[in-house]
């Protein structure tokens, strides 16, 4: 039977791309990255792999997250997630910029080095340069047995299955989620309470059927998307959470849309960028119901006074005269949100490409995993 599933990833079973199969695949990868891993006694997580002891961890003072392209930026969300439940300050950082710089390696830092692939070569290059400089290196993979897996002191599998499409998104949520398992793990060994650490591993548990939420409301995010396909490009825009979402989600459109896609912190709309927006050029908010709302919805009316359009990722609809094209995403626990508004614009990405006829599994230009420099 085991033979059969895997046969199964390689085909397309009922799609018409990888990438469509891969985005649907979501639930029960998110379901595999858990399985086993969450305490309801004590309300943690067991990574057995980490192999850092309880003493250990409390010693860690810094986290630095490296990676490449949008295993990079899923690593910008997992150190806002380290550094918010565990309280360790955390960055994340391109694995090519880590390597050629010289970083100072630091015994108290821990190092988490994240790749779908684990073949990855300034990923793994900087996994080597910092194993030869002494540093504690955690591998965060999804193929098993890889170069990256091997070179780690300890490491967390994603479990997320093959992947097949160039544009990785079912690989990137796993590892979302995996970092709320690393957050966890060490909060709890640390500062968070056992009340915030049951609100988190529940908000994990009930990841899978929330994805399954949004991914119902494919048809009219494709109805969004072919709209965007006629833009020449776009801005994303989101505040400290939904900041790393944006990059991700601009990162989808270019790869597979081929439309130039720019990531901005909302607040530096108005440092620079506002200068390009107007009725040409659309925005896509991630615009989550948090303590930032009130300074979101601002930037949106900075946006509609310029008659700049937007599609807006949301918990709650926007005042209507900024957007009626909102795609609406169930609520999570706050740290979470992250994982679940980045599934909306994967579809949207998809749907962009699909209209302008690419050729969504392969883009051009691109391969599915980079192993020279
Ligand atoms: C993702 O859509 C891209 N294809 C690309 O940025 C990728 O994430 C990057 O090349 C890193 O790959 P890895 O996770 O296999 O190391």
């Amino acid at each position: 039977a085991e033979i059969e599933a895997d046969a199964a990833s390689y085909d397309r079973t009922g799609h018409d791309h990888f990438m469509a199969k891969e985005i649907h695949e979501q639930p029960a990868a998110v379901e595999r990255a858990l399985r086993g891993r969450l305490d309801a006694r004590f309300h943690t997580a067991h990574l057995g792999g980490l192999n850092l002891d309880p003493r250990e961890a409390r010693a860690i003072r810094r986290v630095k997250v490296i990676g490449c392209g949008s295993a990079y930026y899923s690593g910008r969300i997992g150190a806002q997630l380290i550094e918010e439940l565990a309280r360790i300050p955390a960055d994340a950082e391109p694995a090519s910029e880590f390597r050629y710089r010289n970083p100072v390696v630091e015994p108290d830092t821990l190092y988490i080095a994240v790749s779908q692939s684990g073949e990855t070569y300034d990923t793994l290059a900087a996994v080597q340069e910092l194993r030869r400089k002494g540093g504690r290196v955690l591998g965060l993979v999804n193929v098993v047995g890889s170069a990256i897996a091997r070179e780690c002191d300890g490491g967390v599998y994603l479990h997320a299955g093959p992947e097949i499409s160039v544009a990785s998104t079912k690989t990137f949520t796993s590892t979302c989620v995996v970092f709320g398992l690393i957050a966890l793990h060490l909060g709890r060994i640390r500062d968070l309470s056992p009340a915030d650490g049951r609100r988190i591993a529940d908000g994990l548990r009930a990841l899978p059927g929330q994805i399954r939420e949004i991914l119902a409301q494919e048809d009219r995010i494709a109805e969004l998307a072919r709209k965007l396909s006629a833009a020449p490009g776009a801005f994303y825009v989101g505040r400290v959470r939904g900041y790393p979402v944006a990059r991700e989600g601009a990162q989808k459109l270019k790869e597979i849309a081929y439309l130039h896609a720019e990531a901005y912190p909302a607040s530096e709309l108005k440092h620079g960028p506002l200068a390009l927006v107007g009725p040409g050029l659309p925005t896509v908010a991630v615009l989550p119901d948090d303590d930032l709302l009130g300074k979101n919805q601002a930037t949106l009316g900075e946006i509609r006074a310029r008659r700049g359009p937007v599609i807006a990722v949301a918990h709650t609809a926007p005042d209507p005269r900024v957007t009626e094209d909102v795609v609406l995403v169930p609520r999570s626990e706050p740290e979470l949100d992250p994982i679940l508004l980045g599934v909306p614009l994967q579809l949207l990405a998809y749907h962009a490409a699909l209209a302008l006829g690419h050729d969504i599994d392969k883009p051009r230009n691109l391969a599915k995993s980079v192993t020279v420099e």
